[in-house]
């Protein structure tokens, strides 16, 4: 179990994606690319063209975080077009078992996002068919909005049915995750971490990927969730 650090394009400049891209290619594990159809979520960005012409000039994998009416629909193809993840909302999705396989078997790692009113419980049972859970820390649809720290219950539901799942099944947060909120996510049970005007806004993006995961793997190192997972930790 390892820190994740997956930068949001969201606040980058749309217009120079492929540069962005490149600012935070060596410190960053994803890029995470938030598809939002004006349906789902009140809000416009990119769609299949746009991920299939950013694959071919971004080094990292693509983290595709798709806000969208019919992820039953196009989740296959963003799998098929090469995103390493691929990560469909629960509140939308109407054959969530057949969606999340068609996109493993596309050969992606499968995600099922929950909106901060939506409960994680009733999802436990899909935990075999997905690789990530991810926790909206904010109402989806734009960046820079305040973490909502209601969520944080949840996240350590979250993290103690994986626990009982058993399953490598990864623990994301999005959405005003900063240097003010990331350990309170970590020592939740967050792993992976979606950072986008914190990383964006700021003059040096490299620089505060670094920072943001060195406070959080401090965090994960004194949670109690990951006692037993840390080497010379007890369990
Ligand atoms: C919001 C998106 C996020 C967004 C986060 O709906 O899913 O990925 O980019 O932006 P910040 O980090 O600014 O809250
Ligand atoms: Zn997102």
């Amino acid at each position: 179990m390892a820190v994740q650090i997956s930068p949001s394009i969201l606040s980058a400049d749309f217009a120079r994606l492929a540069d962005e891209a490149a600012r935070i290619a060596e410190v960053a594990d994803w890029l995470h690319v938030d598809v939002m159809d004006n349906h789902f979520v009140p809000n416009l960005t990119l769609g299949l063209p746009v991920v299939e012409s950013l694959l071919k000039h971004a080094t990292l994998p693509l983290d595709c975080h798709l806000m969208i009416e019919d992820p039953d629909r196009w989740a296959p193809e963003y799998a098929a077009a090469g995103a390493r993840n691929v990560t469909i909302h629960a509140e939308a999705v109407h054959a969530p078992v057949r969606t999340l396989r068609a996109i493993r078997s596309a050969g992606a790692r499968a995600g099922l996002a929950v909106n901060p009113g939506t409960p994680v419980e009733p999802y436990h049972d899909l935990l075999p068919e997905v690789d990530m859970l991810l926790l909206m820390t904010v109402e989806p649809g734009f960046g820079g909005q305040h973490f909502l720290d209601l969520v944080l219950p949840k996240l350590r539901r979250a993290r103690e049915l994986i626990g009982r799942h058993g399953g490598a099944v990864w623990l994301q947060v999005d959405g005003g995750v900063s240097h003010e909120t990331i350990e309170r996510c970590a020592d939740a049970g967050a792993d992976v971490f979606v950072a986008g005007s914190a990383v964006y806004d700021s003059d040096d993006p490299a620089g505060v990927v670094q920072a943001l995961r060195a406070q959080a793997e401090h965090a994960t190192a004194h949670a109690a969730w990951a006692a037993g997972n840390v080497p010379g930790r007890p369990g």
